[in-house]
């Protein structure tokens, strides 16, 4: 199949454009780069020995000019701003480039006849669960930060257009927490400034750029007090969405009529929860580095426990995580030295 990906200059479209590729798809990528690097494109194509069609472009701007050079099978839209503390003191900037792009890019899709679409969403939009695991049934929340509320609108504007038009087929997925790298060490994630998540903390931290960890509570009912996450391989993550593509084509092949195209949600973690603590203590082992830290007050609008149940993924999609915390060290700390 021939996909777009927004966004697939970013550290899971890339990813996601390899195992794509590697799975026998073609890919064309729009990304402005604004948080991405053309020499992201240049890799993917070392690693998987295939020219890309890039485009450096807007969402919000007019970007027909990609559809007169292909027809697309289906779109996977990850372009979008996902800093949860900038989007706090910048919203109308989330809630600009996230809900703009996304009405633009439904609206010209539409006009080209491709009324196939994945969604990245967050766990985020789960708020504070209801229940752990947390199932694709939990309720919806509240969302601590704009960042989670594009995301949560987004979800509601492509279930409200499945409504209006059934003859679409939506997929969301909503991401637990991707860590970890390509082996290759040729692509990962680059957040530009201190780094806000865990993982990317850190190994800035192990490789000398950070002085030490600033680990948000102790406090939390927890084993051993520390926030505990569903950390998944970027890798798991990106074969994620191959699956789906999977489960998008068959739905778009069998579709009988205009109305019944498919609007299904899954859950992409691994189902297994992990501290803070036993992240630190499993990177020092893995590589063999120190990490220094120090415990300090809980963080505003964190929760104490995230884990996904995949099992619906697991169910339907044939698809389950394969790696465990120790590639995710081993490969997120070769990605940071390899930079
Ligand atoms: P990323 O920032 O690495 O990738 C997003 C890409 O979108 C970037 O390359 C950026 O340049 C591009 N982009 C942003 N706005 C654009 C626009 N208006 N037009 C064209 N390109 C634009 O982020 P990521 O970690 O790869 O995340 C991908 C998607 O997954 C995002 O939608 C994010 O919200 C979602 N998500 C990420 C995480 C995570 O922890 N990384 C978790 C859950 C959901
Ligand atoms: C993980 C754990 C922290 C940094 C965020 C977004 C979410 C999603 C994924 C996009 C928590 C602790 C962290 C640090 C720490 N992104 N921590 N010191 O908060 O689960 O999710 O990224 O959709 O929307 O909110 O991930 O990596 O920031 O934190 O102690 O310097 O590590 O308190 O327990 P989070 P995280």
């Amino acid at each position: 199949m021939k996909i777009l990906l927004t966004g697939g200059a970013g550290y899971i479209g890339s990813h996601t454009a390899v195992e794509l590729i590697k799975a026998g798809h073609s890919v064309v990528i729009i990304d402005n780069l604004i948080n991405s690097s053309e020499d992201v494109i240049k890799n993917i194509k070392r690693i998987t020995g295939t020219e890309i069609s890039f485009y450096k472009l807007d969402l919000r701007d007019d970007f027909s000019c990609v559809f007169s050079g292909h027809v697309f099978d289906a779109c996977i839209h990850f372009a979008g701003l996902k800093a949860v503390g900038e989007s706090v003191s910048l919203p109308l900037r989330y809630y600009n480039n996230n809900l703009i792009s996304t009405l633009n890019l439904i609206k010209t899709l539409e006009n080209h006849n491709c009324k196939n679409i994945i969604f990245s969403s967050s766990a985020t939009v789960y708020g504070t669960p209801a229940e752990i695991p947390i199932t694709e049934q939990c309720p919806k929340g509240t969302c601590t930060n704009p960042y989670g509320w594009t995301k949560w609108v987004i979800e509601q504007i492509l279930t409200d257009l499945h409504v209006s038009d059934p003859s679409w087929n939506i997929v969301i997925l909503r991401y637990f927490n991707p860590v970890g790298a390509h082996q290759s060490g040729l692509i990962g994630e680059s957040p530009k400034g201190i780094p806000n998540n865990l993982m990317p903390y850190i190994t800035q931290v192990a490789s000398g750029r950070l002085e030490k960890l600033h680990i948000f509570g102790n406090d939390y009912e927890t084993p051993d007090g520390t926030g505990i996450r569903d950390y998944i391989h970027v890798v798991d993550l990106a074969k994620g969405h191959v699956a789906a593509l999977k489960a998008l084509k068959k739905s778009s092949e069998n579709q009988t009529s205009d109305d019944n195209g498919l609007l299904s949600v899954y859950n992409l973690g691994t189902g297994r929860g992990y501290s803070v603590l036993e992240m630190v203590n499993t990177f020092e082992k893995v590589n063999g580095l120190k990490v220094p830290y120090v415990i300090e007050g809980r963080r505003a609008g964190d929760i104490g426990i995230c884990y996904s149940d995949p099992s619906k993924a697991r169910r339907e999609l044939n698809w389950k995580a394969e790696y465990g915390l120790e590639e995710m060290c081993r490969d997120s700390w070769n990605w940071e030295k390899n930079k």
